[in-house]
C-alpha cells in the first residue's frame, strides 16, 4: 500500500495524487484522500488512483492533506474499506500500511465506548482510537502515541485532525514511512517514489518514531515522546526514473535498461591489478572475511531465487558452503544461528517485511547480517552490519527484473571478494573478473533478440501450463523464469530441476505441456540434452535457452544466447525468460506493470 502527506502553502489534493499515482505499485485496489479545511473533505474510491482523480471535484481545497493507494488486507477493495478512515466527529482521518493485531479486541472495547465502524478493517480502530486520546491531550502527537501504545501490530500511519490545519502526524512501526523536507512545505510518503518530484532530501523514522510535520518544518519523537535528532540524506534517484521513458510498460523499460543497471552495480568495484572486488560497504577487514565457515542467504519472491544464484556462486568461487531460503520460512522456524556464518538478506525495496522481521531475528541472536538491498536508506539496509547498494535505479514494475539480475552480479562480486581471501586464484580471479566486465555488453546482445523472443512468446502463451527446467546452476534460473511468466501472464509454470523430472513430474508432460529447459554450456550439457530427448519422446514440446546453435535440433525452438564464464552464465540467462514473460503477457492482454493480486513491495506479514 501507499502513503502521502503533505502541509505547506500549496493546494494539497493534486500534490498527494501526483504522489499516489507514483505509488500505485505498491497497492492498486483503492484509494482515497483527504483535505484539512474548515473541517475534513474526503475522496475514496474503489479502483485506481485514475479513478479517484476523477472523483476529487475542482474546488477540494486545503492545504494539509494525507491520501492512500490500498492493497486490501482486512476487508474486499471497496469504496468504504478504502482509506482514509474517519472518527465518527469527523475530525480524525487515518491512513494506514501493516496489520493491527488486537484490532478486533480494540473494536470491541471502542463499540462499547459508542463508536460506530463503517468499514471492516483493522485501520478504522486507529482513528476513533486518537479521536478519544486527542480530547485528553492538547497535542496531536501525544494523541497519536498514546493511541498507538495500545497497538499491537505494524504501521505506518498519517493522520490529520480538523482544529490543527496545517499539522500531520506520522508514525512508524514495520512499516516505512519516509519524510520529504521542501522549501517551507514538508511531506510524507512510504516510499521516496512518491517525493522525488518534490525534493532530494529526506529523513527514514525507526520504527517506534513519530514525527509532526509542519509547514516550516519537522519534529521526530521516540516511543517514550523524547525528541530524537535526525540526519537528512540525500536521495540521487529522480523523477524521470520514475516515467516509462518512452517504453510502452515499465517491464520492457527495466528489462531493456540491464546493460547499464549492471553495470552501475558493478562500478568501480573491480579491480584489475589484483583481481579482486572492492566492497567497502561490507564493513569487515579480511581476518574477518575469512572466519565464516557458511553463507546463509534469505530474501522472498524473485530476492530468494536471486539468492540461490548467490549461493552457487560463493560455493563455486569460495568453496564455503552457501545456501538459500525464503525469508517468510526461516523467521518462522527458530533458525540456529551461529557466530561463524555469514547471512545475507536480499530486497530491492528494502521494506519487505519477512525479510526485514528476519534480519532482525538474527540480529537478536547476534547474527552477522550484509543486505544485498536496491534502496539506500531502506529498513534493511539500515538494520545490516553492511551490505552491497545494487545502484539499479527504482524498479517500478510489480515483477522484478533489473534488480533480480544487478543482484546477481552483486553475488559474483562477493562471491570474488570471498574466495579471493581463500584459495580462488589470482589467475582465476582475473577470468572472473573479465567475465563480469563483458555482462553489460552481453546484455546488449540478448536484448537484440527480442524479435525471435516475442514470436516465441506469441507461440507459447497459450498453452495452458508451462514446464521450466535446469540443472544446478541453470535451475535457480529457470525458477525465476517460471516466477517471471506466472507472475505477469497468470500462465502457469512449474520449475524443476532437469534431474528431478523422471522422480515424478514427467508424468506431466505431454503435447499440452511444453518445457522451457535451460541448457548452458557447461559439464552437465551432455545431461541436458539427454533431459530434452525424454521429454520430447513423450510428445512434448521444447524451447530450450542456450548457448550452442549446434543443439538446436535436439529441440522444437531454440534461444541461442552469448557465453560467459560456467559461474556467470546464470546471469545472462534469466534475461531471455524475461522478455518471454513480458511478451506472453502482452500478448494476453494482461495488466503487465501491476499484474493482479501482487504488489511490489509487500510491506505486511
Ligand atoms: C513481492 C514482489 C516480488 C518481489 C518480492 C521481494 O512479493 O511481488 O516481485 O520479488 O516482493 O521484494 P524485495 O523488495 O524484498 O526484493
Amino acid at each position: 500500500c501507499g502513503i502521502v502527506a503533505y502541509v505547506g502553502p500549496k493546494d494539497a489534493a493534486p500534490i498527494l495524487l501526483e504522489g499516489l499515482q507514483r505509488l500505485e505499485y505498491r497497492g492498486y485496489d483503492s484509494a482515497g484522500v483527504v483535505v484539512a479545511n474548515k473541517g475534513l473533505k474526503m475522496r475514496k474510491v474503489k479502483g485506481r488512483v485514475a479513478d479517484l482523480a476523477a472523483a476529487v471535484p475542482a474546488r477540494f481545497k486545503g492545504t494539509t492533506g494525507i491520501g492512500h493507494t490500498r492493497w486490501a488486507t482486512h476487508g474486499v477493495p471497496s469504496d468504504v474499506n478504502a482509506h482514509p478512515h474517519l472518527s465518527n466527529d469527523e475530525r480524525i482521518a487515518v491512513v494506514h500500511n501493516g496489520i493491527i493485531e488486537n484490532a478486533d479486541e480494540l473494536r470491541g472495547k471502542l463499540e462499547a465506548d459508542g463508536a460506530t465502524f463503517l468499514s471492516e478493517t483493522d485501520t478504522e480502530v486507529l482513528a476513533h482510537l486518537i479521536a478519544r486520546t486527542v480530547k485528553e491531550t492538547d497535542s496531536l502527537q501525544e494523541a497519536v502515541r498514546l493511541a498507538l501504545k495500545r497497538v499491537v501490530g505494524t504501521y505506518g500511519i498519517a493522520v490529520v485532525d480538523s482544529e490543527r490545519p496545517g499539522e500531520v502526524v506520522v508514525a512508524r512501526n514495520g512499516s516505512p514511512i519516509v519524510l520529504g523536507i521542501g522549501e517551507k512545505e514538508m511531506f510524507a510518503a512510504s516510499d521516496v517514489a512518491a517525493l522525488v518530484r518534490y525534493t532530494r532530501q529526506v529523513v527514514h523514522l525507526e520504527d517506534g518514531e513519530l514525527a509532526v510535520l509542519r509547514a516550516d518544518g519537522f519534529s521526530t519523537f521516540a516511543s517514550d515522546a523524547r525528541e530524537t535528532a535526525k540526519e537528512p540524506l540525500t536521495v540521487d534517484w529522480e523523477a524521470a526514473h520514475y516515467d516509462t521513458g518512452g517504453y510502452e510498460h515499465y517491464l520492457l523499460k527495466e528489462i531493456s535498461e540491464q546493460p547499464e543497471t549492471v553495470a552501475r552495480t558493478l562500478r568501480g568495484r573491480l579491480d584489475d591489478r589484483f583481481h579482486v572486488a572492492h566492497l567497502g560497504g561490507l564493513n569487515m577487514d579480511a581476518r574477518e572475511t575469512r572466519s565464516f565457515r557458511r553463507v546463509k542467504i534469505i530474501g522472498c519472491g524473485s530476492a530468494y531465487y536471486s539468492g540461490q544464484i548467490g549461493a552457487q556462486l560463493i560455493e563455486e568461487l569460495a568453496r564455503i558452503p552457501a545456501d538459500a531460503e525464503p525469508a517468510s520460512e526461516f523467521r518462522y522456524r527458530n533458525p540456529v544461528v551461529e557466530p561463524d556464518t555469514l547471512y545475507v538478506a536480499i530486497s530491492q525495496s528494502g521494506e519487505t517485511y519477512d525479510t526485514l522481521a528476519a534480519v532482525q531475528e538474527l540480529k537478536r541472536k547476534g547474527g552477522r547480517v550484509l543486505g544485498i538491498v536496491n534502496t539506500v536508506g531502506s529498513a534493511i539496509a539500515r538494520e545490516c552490519d553492511g551490505g552491497v547498494y545494487l545502484h539499479a535505479g527504482p524498479e517500478v514494475s510489480v515483477a522484478s527484473t533489473k534488480a533480480f539480475t544487478s543482484t546477481a552480479a552483486a553475488f559474483a562480486l562477493l562471491a570474488l571478494h570471498l574466495g579471493r581471501v581463500r584459495d580462488l586464484s589470482p589467475a582465476d580471479g582475473r577470468r572472473i573478473c573479465e567475465g563480469l566486465r563483458r555482462l553489460p555488453d552481453q546484455i546488449k546482445e540478448i536484448l537484440a533478440l527480442e524479435p525471435q523472443i516475442k514470436e516465441l512468446a506469441h507461440k507459447y502463451a497459450d498453452s495452458p501450463s508451462i514446464m521450466f527446467v535446469g540443472r544446478v546452476r541453470g535451475y535457480p534460473v529457470a525458477r525465476e523464469g517460471a516466477q517471471k511468466l506466472k507472475e505477469v501472464s497468470y500462465v502457469h509454470a512449474e520449475a524443476y530441476p532437469a534431474s528431478e523430472l523422471k522422480h515424478g513430474p514427467l508424468a506431466l508432460i505431454g503435447p499440452e505441456m511444453p518445457t522451457v529447459a535451460i541448457v548452458p554450456d557447461d559439464e552437465l550439457l551432455d545431461k541436458n540434452l539427454t533431459t530434452l530427448g525424454e521429454i520430447r519422446a513423450r510428445g512434448g514440446k521444447v524451447l530450450m535457452v542456450g548457448h550452442r546453435v549446434a543443439d538446436a535440433k535436439l529441440a522444437d525452438d531454440c534461444l541461442v544466447v552469448p557465453k560467459n564464464e560456467v559461474e556467470l552464465d546464470p546471469i545472462l540467462l534469466g534475461i531471455p525468460l524475461q522478455l518471454f514473460a513480458y511478451h506472453a503477457a502482452v500478448a494476453l492482454g494482461r495488466d503487465v506493470d501491476k499484474p493482479r493480486n501482487l504488489a511490489k513491495s509487500v510491506t505486511v506479514e
